[in-house]
């Protein structure tokens, strides 16, 4: 009997055990929170490491002012959640501490800046990333980032899965031998349903009639061979939106291809190629830092920049100078949730003004541009400019002319 393989069997059958629980759990959770029937709806807001604190402290600041009638009538209450940083997470070994992870379930949706992923062979202990494990303990199901570029045309909506895939056990490989590691991908029936019906629901109601499924199931045979047998039956109740089927690899060139780029529209995909993909896309429309998102589950939601703290950055002095337009467009995604549609309308026209179009102040993440304290205050004086629409409406026009 070979110990190594028996041991690692061993290790498989817990990583079977804790998948089918997690079916289990997911098959008995029905009901969303239906933030209008709340008398407060608590908003945890959580700076992270790195920049974090400094861009998630501008879009605070937004949200507050915002808000500011229902924060002050006590309908909205903000509660800011200091700990969630490398420092604490190492001091316990835990990517998340467990009295942060009280105060985060005390909440209704969260407002979270970057943390640090420790890597392997980094300076810090290799502790599963905060970010992966906030999903996974509040059932983040759905990450969904938008990426707009009116100027080229582009209106893209990511639906990434974002509880299982190549992340569900990321941290829970096995070093079979010296020579042999293994680790697991996870697909599950409720977890691609739940994704890819959120993904055709969004198209439906926006009246988009374009979803398109993200694989790479000619190789990747199982799990991504399911999700896109679930998509094509998911799609059957959907006989209004057209969708069709790309594998990552060319679908990752045709986001560079200006002809065939602005023909998709609603994307859902599995969770590393959207982890990947997402990125690409920020970068095209201005770097990631322009690019926030949000993480849904039925429970809770958080709100987040798609990117990392950059200590870099910091080690050179210059987090100031970090854009804090991700944190900002991640603010905007939370009230569209809780049900400011039109304040997050608004917010969503001043950052188009802001970094689209009028680019009063420029962000280069350097002295030579803006910091991020005034670029907050432009965004903010361009949300109250009692002309903001007729401004936003003049520059689209001027662009489609
Ligand atoms: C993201 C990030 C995370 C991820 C990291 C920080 C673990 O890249 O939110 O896209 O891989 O999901
Ligand atoms: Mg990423």
């Amino acid at each position: 009997m070979n110990v190594d393989i028996e041991k690692a069997k061993e290790h498989f059958g817990k990583v079977l055990e804790k998948q089918m629980k997690r079916v289990e759990d997911m098959k008995s959770s029905t009901s969303w929170t239906d933030y209008s029937a709340l008398d407060a709806i608590k908003i945890g807001i959580c700076g992270g490491d790195g920049i974090g604190p400094f861009i998630s402290e501008h879009a605070q600041a937004i949200l507050e002012a915002m808000l500011k009638e229902d924060i002050d009538s006590g309908r909205i209450q903000i509660k800011v959640i200091d700990g969630l940083t490398i420092e604490n997470r190492v001091r316990v070994m835990k990517p998340i501490p467990d009295d942060v992870l009280m105060e985060l379930k005390d909440c209704h949706v969260i407002l979270k800046g970057p943390t640090t992923t420790p890597e392997k062979g980094g300076p810090w202990p290799n502790i599963e990333s905060a970010n992966v494990a906030m999903r996974k303990e509040l059932d983040l199901f759905a990450n969904v980032r938008p990426v707009k570029i009116p100027e080229l045309g582009v209106d893209w909506m990511f639906y990434r899965e974002n509880t299982e895939g190549a992340y569900a056990m990321g941290s829970e490989g096995v070093n079979v031998t010296a020579d042999l590691a293994i680790d697991f991908m996870v697909a599950t029936t409720p977890g691609s349903e739940r994704i890819i019906r959120l993904a055709f629901d969004y198209a439906a109601k926006n009246g988009i009639n374009k979803v398109t499924v993200v694989t790479k199931a000619n190789v990747i045979k199982t799990t991504d061979g399911k999700f896109l047998d679930i998509a094509a039956e998911v799609a059957k109740d959907y006989p209004q939106v057209k969708w069709d089927g790309w594998y990552i690899d060319i679908m990752t060139a045709k986001l560079l291809d200006p002809y065939r780029r602005k023909d998709f529209r609603v994307m859902v995909l599995p969770n590393l190629y959207g982890d990947i993909i997402t990125d690409e896309a920020a970068q095209i429309q201005g770097g990631v830092g322009t690019a926030g998102g949000a993480n849904i589950g039925m429970r809770y939601s958080m709100f987040e920049a798609i990117h990392g703290s950059a200590p870099r950055m910091v080690a050179e002095g210059r987090a100031q100078y970090a854009d804090p337009s991700s944190m900002i467009k991640a603010a905007s995604m939370l009230m569209n949730h809780i049900g400011y549609v039109e304040e997050s309308r608004r917010l969503d026209m001043a950052l188009d003004i802001c970094s689209q179009f009028e680019k009063r102040l420029v962000m280069t993440g350097r002295p030579d541009g803006a910091d991020g304290a005034s670029y907050a205050a432009y965004i903010l004086e361009t949300v109250n400019s009692p002309d903001l629409e007729e401004r936003w409406i003049g520059y689209v026009n001027k662009m489609s002319a």
